[in-house]
């Protein structure tokens, strides 16, 4: 690989660790727990695993432990950081027996089921540290969910001696990791499993886990970007710039990213449906604003629009639940081409569904009518929500025009980021939490654990403060509908209305939608003054306040 300057010099940036886990530790451990809802479902489907108390580390005496072998997955979309919560796992695992050997497993679970494999050298992690990406092993997003699958997974575990696998993931992939702790523990096969909360999405956080990992990356290297266009924006002063944002749900990234960087319009997913808005109502409260800058001669501007929008929308929501119903059934699952589908859905849903699909354009209702993502999700990334939003404020302006309630010009520009920051290199802050919590793993599979999920906390002090442990996974899950049955799944974390963080975006939304008040970030810095390094997100900042 050909390395650029900053590679070279990154590489050699020691993550830093909390001061807990900068020497053996003992584990103290608080009362049992509960599962965030549906406790009595949860605790019958997770005999072994349920009501386990919250771990946390502190200084305790030097052990010496027989050498041992670890597995390691990373699950579903890339998050910068990745890289770390391995080398920070492999230089855990090696401190605490240098003979201890860890395995990546390729392209993600499918690479456990399918025997795929690599042992992670001193040489292979050396590349990666500091690095963005998951090339180290690649990801995949299989679904880890049958008895066979598990079963495949115990033969190649067991032949490589491996004692515990850990799992990088965001909800669906920790879901995955609990399930199969929870089969193994049962039957009594010896191997633990333990999971890492990443997603750059934000939505893996709870009062247990106070950020997924990447998301501070993402969001830094989205606002860098929009910053850009905001200052092109303001210097042309004749676009309107339509972005959408990555995020499947949660509108975290789209909300931290106006935090940063002040734009003309945000919307957030999680207000529209309070609201019980319609499309209609969206395009309109945008119209509005474009027209009142417009009365001001600013013909520009910048909306950020969340990725997972659409599902947001009420009507669209209900219609969503059906499809999902009908998708699974097996008479639909045998369907090969997109018009024998489309065709299938519009014949068994209902009236009131059917007006609400027919009433979008082809392209979305298309998607929405598609496949889903192995966990049942729709494709949100492959819809163009910032060009339909565009196309129908058009509409809607021009209809103000004759109506003599617009005059302006509007001509947009369409921007969607999300895989430009999936992989950029980990900021300070990512570079650190990232280590840390592979470090943590290492602590926790020496500790006996399974079922725990990796977790760093206090992450706004300086790092040699941050608090070190684990937490029951049974503990942050409940029951929800998925593919037409009802499953135990971790709870996502949607923005909170009541929250700090939105609700300081809504004390300024008025002035940032009328004044032009852009903020431009820049690029993420590595080296230099902590103030402009180590910043976290606005997001964590307001939260833990
Ligand atoms: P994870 O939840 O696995 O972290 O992935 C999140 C995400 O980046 C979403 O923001 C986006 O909608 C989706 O992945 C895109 O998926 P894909 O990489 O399969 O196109």
């Amino acid at each position: 690989m050909t390395k650029s300057a900053l590679q070279i010099a990154r590489a050699a940036y020691q993550p830093k660790l909390p001061q807990a886990l900068q020497g053996p530790v003992t584990a103290k451990e608080g009362a049992a727990t509960q599962s965030v809802g549906d406790q009595a479902d949860i605790q019958a489907m997770f005999p072994n695993t349920y009501g386990m108390p919250v771990i946390e580390f502190q200084r305790g005496e030097a052990q010496t432990l027989p050498a041992f072998n670890v597995g390691v997955i990373l699950s579903g979309g890339q998050a910068p950081g990745g890289h770390n919560v391995i080398s920070g796992l492999f230089d855990g695992i090696r401190s605490l027996n240098p003979a201890n050997k860890l395995y990546g497993f390729i392209l993600g679970p499918g690479g456990l089921v399918d025997h795929k494999y690599i042992e992670l050298t001193d040489d292979i992690i050396n590349e990666y540290r500091n690095t963005g990406g998951f090339d180290i092993i690649g990801s995949g997003r299989t679904k880890l969910e049958e008895e066979e699958q598990f079963e495949n997974g115990i033969e190649i575990l067991r032949k490589l001696d491996i004692k515990a696998l850990v799992i990088i993931g965001g909800d669906d992939s920790n879901t995955n990791a609990c399930v199969l702790a929870e089969y193994y523990a049962a039957k009594k096969y010896g191997v633990q499993v333990i999971g890492c909360p990443k997603t750059i999405d934000g939505d893996l956080k709870n009062e247990q886990i106070e950020a997924s990992f990447g998301f501070d990356t993402a969001c830094k290297t989205y606002s860098e970007l929009i910053g850009n266009i905001e200052r092109d924006c303001n210097s042309a002063r004749k676009y309107w710039h339509f972005i959408k944002l990555m995020g499947r749900s949660a509108s975290h990234i789209a909300l931290e990213c106006a935090l940063q960087t002040q734009p003309n319009v945000c919307l957030v997913s999680e207000e529209v449906e309070a609201k019980a808005m319609s499309l209609d109502d969206v395009v309109a409260y945008i119209a509005k604003i474009v027209a009142a800058r417009a009365a001001e001669g600013n013909n520009f501007g910048t909306v950020l629009i969340p990725e997972g929008l659409i599902e947001f929308i009420p009507a669209i929501k209900k219609l969503i639940a059906q499809l999902n119903d009908v998708l699974a059934t097996s008479e639909a699952k045998q369907l090969t081409s997109p018009q024998e589908q489309i065709a299938y859905v519009k014949a068994h849903i209902s009236a009131e569904n059917l007006e609400v699909f027919n009433s979008l354009p082809a392209d979305v209702a298309a998607q929405l009518a598609l496949d889903r993502d192995p966990h049942g999700n729709v494709q949100v990334s492959l819809i163009e929500t910032e060009k339909l939003l565009s196309r129908m404020v058009a509409a809607k302006l021009a209809q103000w025009k004759k109506e003599g309630r617009y005059t302006g010009k509007f001509s947009a520009q369409h921007h969607f980021f999300g895989y430009e920051g999936r992989c950029a290199a980990p900021s300070n802050f990512d570079a650190d939490y990232c280590y840390s919590l592979g470090f943590n793993a290492s602590r926790l599979i020496a500790n006996g654990k399974t079922g725990y999920m990796s977790v760093i906390k206090n992450t706004t002090a300086p790092a040699a403060e941050w608090v070190a442990g684990g937490v029951p996974i049974t503990m942050m899950m409940n029951m929800e509908r998925r593919n037409a049955k009802m499953k135990p799944v971790i709870r996502k974390a949607l923005v909170e209305l009541e929250g700090a963080p939105f609700r300081f975006f809504a004390a300024h939304r008025e002035e940032w939608a009328q004044t032009t008040s852009y903020v431009y970030p820049g690029p993420i810095q590595y080296f230099g003054p902590s103030d402009v390094c180590d910043q976290t997100t606005k997001t964590l900042q307001l939260e833990q306040k």
